[in-house]
Parts: C-alpha cells; sequence; structure tokens
C-alpha cells in the first residue's frame, strides 16, 4: 500500500495504512460479542492500559451491553523509543479493589509479552474472579515469554506500528488507522 506522509511525521518518517478504520470497528464489535457471551451477562469490569489502549477500550466498551465498569493502570517500561527493556514499572495504580470481580485487561498490543506478564502477575495477587485479557493486535513473532491473551483483535507482522493509540515518541496516536512506520526513507523499519 502507498506509503504517504503525515501531519505528525519528522523528516524521514513515513506510515503505510496496515488496517483501516472501518476493519478496525468491524473487529471490536465482533470481540465484544464473544466477550459479552463468554462472561454470561455478568457484570465486566474492563482495565485499560495507559495510554495506547484507551482508543481501543472506548471503543470496546460500547459494543458491550449490561453492566460494565473501568479503570486504569499505567506502567512504563525503560529501553529504546520502539523497543522495551523488559523491565517494567507500575506508574499508575488502580482506583479500586478488583477482588471477586471479572476483570477485563484491555492493552494495545502484545509484542514480547513483559508488560502483559508483569500486569497478569500483579492483578492475578488481587485475587479477582476471572482475569482475562484482550489486545487489538498480537506480534506473536515478538514474544520473549509465553503470555497469551484471550481475545485478540488482529494477529499482525513484526513492524512498528502506529495509529488508533499506538505511538512513536508520543507522535501518532491520533491516526484512525494502524499503519506501519517507516524511519529514514530508505524502507528501514522502525522497529
Ligand atoms: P511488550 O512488553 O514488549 O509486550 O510491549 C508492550 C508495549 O510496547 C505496548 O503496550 C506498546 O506500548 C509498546 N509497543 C510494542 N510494539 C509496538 C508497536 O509496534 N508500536 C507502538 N508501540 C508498541
Ligand atoms: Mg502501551
Amino acid at each position: 500500500m502507498k506509503k504517504t506522509k503525515n501531519a505528525a511525521s519528522k523528516p524521514g518518517e513515513s506510515v503505510r495504512v496496515l488496517l483501516t478504520r472501518s476493519r478496525i470497528q468491524r473487529r471490536i464489535a465482533a470481540l465484544a460479542r464473544e466477550i459479552h457471551r463468554d462472561f454470561r451477562g455478568e457484570p465486566v469490569h474492563l482495565i485499560g492500559v495507559l495510554k495506547g489502549a484507551v482508543f481501543f477500550l472506548a471503543d470496546l466498551i460500547r459494543c458491550l451491553p449490561g453492566e460494565v465498569s473501568l479503570d486504569f493502570i499505567a506502567v512504563s517500561s525503560y529501553g529504546k523509543e520502539t523497543q522495551s527493556s523488559g523491565q517494567v514499572m507500575l506508574t499508575k495504580d488502580l482506583d479500586s479493589s478488583i477482588e471477586g470481580r471479572n476483570v477485563l485487561l484491555v492493552e494495545d498490543i502484545l509484542d514480547t509479552g513483559q508488560t502483559m506478564q508483569y500486569l497478569l502477575r500483579i492483578l492475578d495477587q488481587r485475587r479477582p474472579k476471572h482475569l482475562r485479557v484482550a489486545v487489538l493486535l498480537d506480534k506473536p513473532e515478538r514474544r520473549q515469554v509465553p503470555v497469551t491473551a484471550d481475545y485478540v483483535g488482529f494477529r499482525i507482522p513484526n513492524e512498528f506500528v502506529v495509529g488508533y493509540g499506538l505511538d512513536y515518541a508520543e507522535r501518532y496516536r491520533n491516526l484512525h488507522d494502524v499503519s506501519v512506520l517507516s524511519l529514514g526513507g530508505k524502507g528501514k523499519s522502525a522497529d
């Protein structure tokens, strides 16, 4: 597909659409039906991982009928801008207890799995009734630790993507589509 410059692009950067906004929305509606069915109409507590998952969570929650609540958690990982180092740190905790609740952890992308492994460990200690995971994107080739998501929007190849919440140096989150980011204009990928 065509590479385009975007208003958020710095010199040398270009983006190429991978998943269009309409495809994303259709997939989220299907995931919501699956989630609603699996939780059998019981209340579901969604936990969004700041900041990238905000967009996915906002669209997903509006497709879920019934009693749904939400909270947010934030983590940071040290490392280069396009690669996490594996050292994860909690930077914002939840506002409310998850003990005995049906929890759905909502994340933008499952990459090495380090972030998800850390989050699952700390949330599981708080004894939720169920703890399930929804990710918009999954890059299985990149996995370093054995974690999987219960609900996956799209499995994508090992390329660095931006848009629909995903950033590169805090830019590009506002794009409607998910796009592959290239740096340097010589076909060099960001990751
Ligand atoms: P993990 O701990 O390596 O699985 O990394 C997960 C986090 O890295 C995600 O929550 C994203 O913030 C970030 N990340 C991983 N891959 C990408 C990507 O392709 N684009 C933007 N952010 C990414
Ligand atoms: Mg993230």
